[in-house]
């Protein structure tokens, strides 16, 4: 049997996009909850701009009022040395750079070219080594830019070795806004799997096209074990037209469960959480495990039938 590995991004990449602000308390909670769940990463919030990501404005108040449990990593996502060092200054376990494969998404996201992103995180990699926070490297736009179309597998290629000449831990492909498909996400993991065998390599899918699941078989196919998702499928880049929410994690969980691989996850504790996330976003969720329940959670048979 084969171990993946969840991270939850729902505190981050979930709530970044929501049309209204999450109260501080609300997102203590949540984590608490999730922090209880067996999940491997919790991705807490991310240390960029308040007036870029106005829904993520208390991110030191956050990090500074979880309960922290020690066998999950708090992570927070950060695009410059003031991200870093506010991360830092939070005790980040991990922090997670972000830098786009497309040129045009970068400058819409962090307001730079992404060789000005990667002189940055040599920076940021030489000041984080003093204080032991891991750091991983995201990859957005990976399988394709809404504004730039599909991205040559050279260059995608090209930006995991940057990231790996940094000396990151671990390189997430993310595909931002849904244009990845199964073969395409087959292709480019077997190939970066082949040049960095070594390398924690991790996927971050959204559903924007009804894909994110199929493409997860095909990570798992490549031998990828590390998938990021988002808690009931919220999700999305502010910074991407047409943005839509992540995988589901409890999906994801239980889909993977169902096929015999082990996540660590208590599915029903995970599920218990999602039940509350539509009142703390006041709507109704994309995840489908939440309405149907698993399937092993059988019905009464019909009186007649007997
Ligand atoms: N945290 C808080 N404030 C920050 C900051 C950070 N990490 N980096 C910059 N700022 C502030 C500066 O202090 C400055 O504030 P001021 O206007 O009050 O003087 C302002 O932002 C502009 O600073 P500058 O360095 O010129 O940044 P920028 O305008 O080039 O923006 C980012 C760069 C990365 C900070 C900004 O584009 C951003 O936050 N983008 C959001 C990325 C994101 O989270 N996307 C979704 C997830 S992938
Ligand atoms: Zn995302």
């Amino acid at each position: 049997m084969q171990h993946t590995y969840i991270h939850e991004v729902v505190a981050r990449d979930g709530l970044q996009i929501e049309p209204q602000f999450v109260p501080t308390e609300r997102k203590v909670e949540l984590i608490d909850a999730l922090s209880e769940t067996g999940l491997a990463k919790i991705e807490v919030t991310s240390f960029v701009s308040p007036k870029a990501v106005p829904n993520l404005r208390d991110a030191e108040t956050v990090m500074a009022s979880i309960k922290r449990n020690p066998s999950v990593k708090y992570v927070a996502l950060i695009a410059n040395l003031k991200g870093a060092e506010r991360a830092i200054a939070a005790r980040a376990d991990e922090v997670n750079l972000v830098v786009s494969v497309s040129e045009t998404h970068n400058r819409a996201n962090v307001h730079r070219s992404t060789d000005a992103s990667f002189e940055g995180f040599s920076e940021i990699t030489r000041e984080l080594e003093r204080t032991g926070i891991a750091v991983t490297g995201a990859l957005s736009t990976a399988f394709g830019c809404p504004f730039e179309g599909e991205q040559a597998p050279e260059r995608v290629m090209e930006f995991v070795r940057r990231y790996v000449e940094l000396g990151v831990r671990s390189v997430t492909l993310a595909d931002t806004t849904g244009m990845g498909h199964p073969k395409l996400v087959l292709d480019l993991c077997t190939e970066a799997r082949e040049r960095w065998p070594e390398l924690e390599l991790a996927l971050h899918f959204h559903n924007t096209r009804g894909m994110g699941l199929a493409n997860v078989l095909s990570g798992l196919a490549a031998g990828v074990q590390h998938y990021e998702a988002c808690l009931g499928g919220l999700g999305g880049c502010p910074f991407a037209p047409g943005a839509t929410g992540n995988i589901c994690t409890e999906d994801l969980v239980h889909m993977l469960e169902c096929m015999g691989y082990t996540t660590g996850v208590n599915l029903d504790k995970l599920i218990a959480v999602s039940k509350r996330l539509g009142a703390i976003v006041s709507h109704d969720l994309p995840g489908q495990v939440v309405k149907a329940g698993k399937a092993t959670d059988l019905h009464p048979i019909p009186g007649g039938l007997h």
